[in-house]
């Protein structure tokens, strides 16, 4: 099974939980790590080399911060840019059908933030749901998606843990 990570994050050297979980993954040779603001630092996407990345593996896992509800800016360009008519969707866009597509996702709010009446008054799974949609739309299925909540209470042994459980969960059986 060959997993491909989509690594979104506009200040990778100063964060916390997505550097780590990189640095668990790794540890794993069958993961191919992307990191897209590294490998774009103009923003200025390669939709070939994009598109056959994806082609290649058999599991997309987009990981990132959650910023304002959604993923930093440049995940939003690479899906309006790489997902294309007749390649990703459309009557002959079949390219990604029946590969999984997950979600590796931080956030700054602790979890019971996220359900009504809290804070943010959505759920996750509410606030995910547009991923949901373009997973729906390109044919593959989606995976319920790996959430860390509220990384500021959280002590070096805690995210050890959870990084370990983010590469279970990346690497969990298809
Ligand atoms: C521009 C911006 C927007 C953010 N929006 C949210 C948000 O909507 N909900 C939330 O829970 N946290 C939000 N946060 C907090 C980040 O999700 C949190 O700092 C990040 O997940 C920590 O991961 P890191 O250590 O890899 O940077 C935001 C942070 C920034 C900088």
């Amino acid at each position: 099974m060959n997993v491909l990570v989509i690594a979104v994050h506009p200040h990778m050297e100063q964060s916390r939980i997505n550097k780590r979980w990189l640095e668990e993954l790794k540890q794993h040779r069958t993961v191919t790590i992307h990191d897209l603001y590294a490998a774009y630092p103009d923003e200025r996407i390669d939709v070939g080399q994009e598109q056959a990345r994806l082609e290649a593996c058999d599991r997309i896992v987009l990981q990132f911060p959650f910023y304002w509800y959604s993923s930093p800016p440049l995940l939003k360009k690479w899906l309006d840019d790489v997902l294309t008519y007749g390649w990703a969707y459309g009557s002959s866009g079949d390219k990604l059908h029946g590969k999984q597509f997950a979600l590796a996702v931080s956030t700054g709010s602790p979890e019971e933030a996220y359900q009504a009446g809290g804070r943010n008054q959505f759920s996750m799974s509410e606030l995910l749901k547009p991923f949901q949609a373009t997973s729906n739309l390109i044919g593959t299925v989606f995976i319920p998606p790996f959430v860390l909540h509220g990384i500021h209470a959280l002590s070096e042994e805690e995210l050890s843990l959870n990084a370990k459980r983010y590469a279970d969960y990346v690497l969990q059986p298809m």
